[in-house]
């Protein structure tokens, strides 16, 4: 198959390139804002059209989650509307595709994990704006998947893993949020999951994806010290209320991960063996 990958310079981005060394049995198109930009609906079916693309993974997002508080116009654009000119570029050629969603559609009321049946309820701009992306792709391509993430990180790019390890080596205390519980997913097993799905088959619908176990993200910090060998720096847990920002973020988002797992068969891998994999490749 032809392949378009949208965002290739993103966490996931890179981690789907690394991955396309194993799946060469399909050629990649890979595109970011300079090749292909998703909110160019001419540029998309030129190059959907002209490269005879059978499947788009889409990503590409607008991801500063407080930043988008402000730019609500400039994140709708990216995170909703420029889906759904993917959804329908590919779905007159027939094709699949795969847009990456979040656990902020919910609100974290739950005190069990979040299926894909339970009920949406953004409360900020980037959680609304990428649910209305997974509408706008679910009504413009038939045969697309939703996949679901939750605190994604990665070697490349920024992400909260590198940000604790900095401040762990610059300063002696940092206090971190111990009332905000769910699972980190290290985006190389995201791209694994991608690429089974690729493979077996497009199954349309929604999808929710993170790694194994359950944690607060000063949990995370503890253990991304430990793993990274960071002695020096005392974590302290803090309350939500003690760290306001922007954007409000859901107390509760553990992911269900069932239906993925049962229909492409595979094993997801617990939170920490994956932080290990991820802290290594770093070269700490
Ligand atoms: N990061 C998380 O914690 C998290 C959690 C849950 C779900 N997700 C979702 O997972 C997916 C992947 O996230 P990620 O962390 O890998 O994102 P990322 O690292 O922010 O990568 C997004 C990429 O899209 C590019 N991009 C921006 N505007 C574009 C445009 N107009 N056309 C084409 N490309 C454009 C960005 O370029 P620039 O950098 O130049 O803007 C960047 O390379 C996203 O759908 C995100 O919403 C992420």
């Amino acid at each position: 198959m032809k392949i378009l990958i949208t965002g290739c310079n993103g966490q996931l981005g890179n981690e789907m390139q690394l991955l396309e060394k194993e799946n060469q049995q399909h050629t990649y198109f890979n595109t970011d804002v300079a090749e292909l930009d998703i909110t160019d609906e001419a540029a998309i079916n030129r190059f959907v059209a002209d490269n005879e693309i059978d499947g788009i993974v889409n990503c590409a997002a607008y991801t500063a989650v407080d930043k988008a508080e402000e730019n609500q116009e400039l994140c709708h654009k990216l995170n909703a509307t420029a889906p759904g000119l993917l959804a329908k570029a590919i779905e007159k050629r027939g094709g699949w595709m795969i847009q990456i969603s979040t656990d902020y559609v919910f609100d974290g009321t739950n005190h069990r994990p979040y299926t894909e049946e339970d009920s949406v309820c953004p409360n900020s701009t980037y959680g609304r704006t990428k649910l209305a992306g997974e509408q706008e792709v679910t009504s413009g391509c038939q045969r697309s998947m939703i996949i679901r993430t939750a605190w994604l990180y990665s070697t490349f790019g920024n992400n909260f893993v590198k940000t604790m390890i900095r401040l762990g080596k610059e300063k002696p205390e940092l206090g971190v949020i111990f009332d905000q519980i769910g699972t980190p997913t290290y985006a190389r097993d995201l791209a694994v999951a991608i690429f089974a799905a690729i493979n077996q088959g497009i199954v349309p619908g929604i999808y929710h994806f993170s790694n194994e176990g359950v944690i607060s993200w000063y949990d995370f910090t503890k253990a991304i010290h430990r793993i990274a060998g960071i002695k020096d720096c005392k974590v302290r847990p803090l309350h939500t209320t003690e760290y306001p920002t922007p954007a409000a973020r859901p107390h509760y988002s553990v992911l269900d991960k069932t239906k993925i797992k049962q229909t492409y068969n595979i094993e997801i891998p617990y939170w920490e063996e994956s932080l290990e994999q991820c802290i290594d490749k770093l070269g700490l």
